[in-house]
């Protein structure tokens, strides 16, 4: 296919809680953005709604100044979907996550754009193969999946489709970091990776409930505070080399006891351990962290670890919670 080097129009279509957030952060670096939803009305009533949010957020400080006046300038309510992403370079689809909802705007998206134009779905957790069916030209289509409140959360999984030409994501990574976001190449699973993981925490923590072992506030306390306060800054397998590999297992051991087949040790982590390869006090586990790192990431983790704990304690605790 043919892609144009530079992205300049965009369009979003759906344009609610993500499509939103994704249209402020296209429209803040100087893309234009064309707003498409059910009705004119409905993308005009969005358009006012992330201006008057982007005041908000310029006038608490989380965006520049000035931020507000660029975004407003940038973005414009369309009277259609057809109308909003006829001229876009490239298009963001934002709709409701029900798999015949998505093929439908995907199928009136691509038929309305221009051919040269890259087409990033948000969803959550449907495969990008399975959506491609309903694109027209599916070699520009694939996954781009921001997290929400989209305009601060630092990452986008970008998931290609078999059919996704390899210049289509370059070109959706590069535009990514133009956005200043961090974006991650996963392959084409259902629910990719952040979901894949985050909806089985959820599943346990349920489960947690159910078993009568704590409440649902006592769960977000255990979690804001021991281990997910590690996850803002690092992820599991780095945690995990960092606590040891030996521990981990053993811990599976006990575990699989109590709850079964789904707490068995994995075989790859009981092979990394009969290596000997226990993590950082062994020198590796899963990542390879250089001997002469290794007092840096430790003391790297302690400054930031207590960094975080000295602005949670300055935000104070989350209003109602
Ligand atoms: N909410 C989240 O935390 C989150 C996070 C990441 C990804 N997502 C994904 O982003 C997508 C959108 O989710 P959301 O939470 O922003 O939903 P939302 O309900 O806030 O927004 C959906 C928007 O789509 C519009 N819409 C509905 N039917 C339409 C149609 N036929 N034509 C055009 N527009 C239509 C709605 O009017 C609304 O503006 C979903 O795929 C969801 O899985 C959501």
């Amino acid at each position: 296919m043919t892609t144009k080097d530079t992205i300049s129009t965009t369009a979003v279509v759906g344009s609610g809680y993500m499509g939103g957030g994704i249209a402020q952060v296209l429209a803040l670096h100087g893309y234009k953005v064309a707003l498409g939803d059910v009705d004119g009305e409905t993308a005009e009533r969005a358009r006012v709604r992330l201006v008057e949010q982007a005041r908000d957020f310029e006038g608490s400080g989380l965006l520049p100044e000035g931020a507000a006046e660029t975004i407003e300038g940038n973005l414009v309510a369309a009277a259609s979907i057809e109308e909003a992403v006829e001229g876009a370079d490239y298009i963001a689809e934002a709709v409701p996550e029900q798999p015949d909802l998505k093929a439908s705007i995907l199928r009136r998206v691509s038929g309305a754009a221009p051919c040269h134009a890259i087409i990033g779905t948000n969803t959550s957790a449907i495969p990008i193969g399975e959506l491609a069916s309903s694109v027209t030209g599916p070699e520009r289509f694939l996954g781009v999946h921001w997290m929400n409140p989209a305009p601060f959360i630092p990452g986008v999984e970008l998931i290609p489709g078999e059919e996704t030409d390899p210049r289509v994501l370059e070109r959706a990574e590069q535009l990514i970091q133009s956005l200043g976001k961090t974006p991650a190449r996963v392959a084409d699973t259902p629910g990719f990776v952040a979901n894949r993981l985050q909806f089985a925490l959820y599943k346990e923590a349920v489960q947690i409930v159910d078993d009568g072992v704590a409440t649902p506030e006592q769960i977000d306390a255990v979690v804001a505070n021991t281990f997910g306060f590690r996850l803002a800054l690092f992820g599991p397998f780095a945690i995990g080399d960092m606590a040891g590999l030996d521990v981990y297992e053993s811990a599976y051991h006990t575990l699989e006891k109590a709850y079964g087949e789904r707490f068995a040790v994995p075989e790859a982590l009981a092979a990394t351990v009969r290596e000997g390869n226990i993590g950082l006090k062994s020198g590796h586990g899963f990542l390879h962290v250089a001997p002469e790192h290794k007092a840096a990431l430790l003391s790297h983790r302690d400054n930031a670890y207590a960094r975080l704990a000295q602005l949670r304690t300055e935000l104070g605790q989350a209003p109602g919670l």
